[in-house]
């Protein structure tokens, strides 16, 4: 069992350095060392309450009391594999299809978004007997050898090769605020019919490593129609959008009108514990029967009984509507603040999934890519964590757990504004 008591930080970073890949870096900065959580919070070892707006994982709340009763209940009871048959796997897989359009009605149960994006893939491939996929610029869809090849925001970046695998194309990215009067719809369309004969398009319904960029009007419909006639799949990644974020709908593409022919879920699935899902139609599901398929973990009764906690929190605590509500205050305040701040250059996202982009002039859009840096930094000093994102790291994301209250908003405003100023 590991310890309750907190080693001192330095001996922590000392084990770190020893045992911990440089590859991974710490968030915030400098490094924050955190004992517990609780709902929207995060406490550190100096006893500091943290307001969490960054963490789309513990959606339902840190710690949150009703998961981590299904959790030990489950726990205690049965944990093991979907080659047997229990309540928990149907009802859940029973649960989350309703929630989704009646065609896609087979779900793959896995234990990341990464392993859910792959599976797609996989399926995606064996219906349509086609190797390429499509993915959009600035894109992030995991970490295996295949998904970095299909994150443009991984091969473009730092360490990547910088060019894309023959057998993957990217579309533009269709952000409106630096690439306003292009018409995406046409430009996607072109690329899309440029790709010839792929598997499929993989897609965020909202973009978010790119930068917090909801897709334009009419642009999800636009690109599955240009994608179907090329006999491709349309694959929505919803792993970070997923859930009731954007407070109207459940899924980020229901916005759109467009029905995916694959859905891939992740991260506030299981509230922080490993869970992700790719929904599917039975005829697409039936193409990839050839080979038999099996995940260890993945749909467990444990796994299963924590879904169905997250589940209820969002239902019964009406965490959707809070989501529209609460982002809906967000974001008027965050345009108010815009108009004080002409640093602030764009504000934009749906319900719970924010983004405010800062440039050093409106005119050029400039990032300004240091104060964003600045301002997260000093925020954190005011015990409020956000991070930055997006190609020029100058966009500032909000995406709280969904347990946040006005008061939390009202108070991060505050900050905000008095920070802007000092900058
Ligand atoms: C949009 C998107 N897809 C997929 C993934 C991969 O998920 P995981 O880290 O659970 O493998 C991420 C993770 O950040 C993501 O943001």
């Amino acid at each position: 069992m590991t310890s309750d008591t907190p080693t001192p930080l330095g001996e922590l970073l000392r084990l770190r350095e020893a045992h911990l890949g440089k590859a991974l870096s710490i968030a915030h900065g400098k490094p924050l060392h955190i004992t517990h959580g609780s709902m929207q919070y995060l406490y550190a070892a100096d006893g500091t309450r943290y307001l969490d707006l960054v963490n789309n994982v513990s959606h339902v709340g840190h710690s949150n009391p009703r998961v981590t009763q299904a959790c030990a209940h489950q726990m205690g009871l049965l944990n093991t594999n979907t080659r047997y048959v229990y309540n928990g796997l149907t009802e859940y897989l029973g649960r989350i299809a309703d929630t989704l359009p009646e065609t896609l009605s087979v779900g793959f149960l896995v234990n990341s978004g990464s392993e859910a994006n792959e599976l797609a893939v996989r399926i995606a491939r064996a219906h349509t007997g086609a190797h390429d996929m499509v993915v959009v610029e600035g894109a992030y869809h995991g970490h295996t050898g295949m998904l970095v090849d299909l994150s443009p925001y991984k091969f473009r970046g730092p360490g990547g090769k910088g060019e894309p695998e023959p057998w993957v194309h990217v579309l533009p990215i269709p952000d409106s605020y630096r690439r306003d009067g292009v018409d995406f719809p046409a430009e996607a369309r072109l690329a899309i019919e440029g790709a010839g004969r792929f598997a499929g398009l993989l897609i965020e319904t909202m973009l978010s490593c790119a930068g917090q960029v909801p897709l334009p009007e009419g642009y999800l419909a636009a690109v599955c129609r240009a994608v179907r006639e090329q006999g491709g799949l349309l694959i929505a990644d919803e792993v970070q959008v997923g859930f009731g974020r954007v407070g109207s709908h459940m899924w980020a593409f229901e916005e759109s009108g467009v029905i995916p022919d694959i859905v891939v879920m992740g991260k506030p699935m299981g509230n922080g514990h490993p869970m992700a899902a790719v929904f599917t139609t039975p005829e697409i599901a039936a193409s990839f029967e050839q080979m038999e398929w099996f995940s260890t973990f993945g749909g467990n009764p444990v796994s299963c009984a924590i879904g169905m906690a997250v589940m209820d929190c969002i239902e019964h605590d009406g965490l959707m509507a809070r989501a529209e509500q609460l982002g809906g205050r967000f974001m008027q305040r965050l345009v108010e603040l815009q108009d004080k701040h002409p640093i602030i250059g764009d504000v934009r996202g749906r319900g719970l999934f924010l983004g405010f982009e800062l440039v050093s002039d409106l005119s050029t859009l400039e990032p300004a890519t240091e104060e964003a840096g600045q301002l997260v930094n000093e925020m954190r000093r005011r015990g409020v964590l956000l991070s930055t994102d997006g190609p020029h790291h100058n966009v500032i994301k909000i995406k709280p757990p969904m347990v946040l209250n006005e008061e939390d908003i009202d108070t991060t405003l505050e900050h905000l504004d008095e920070v802007l100023t000092s900058l």
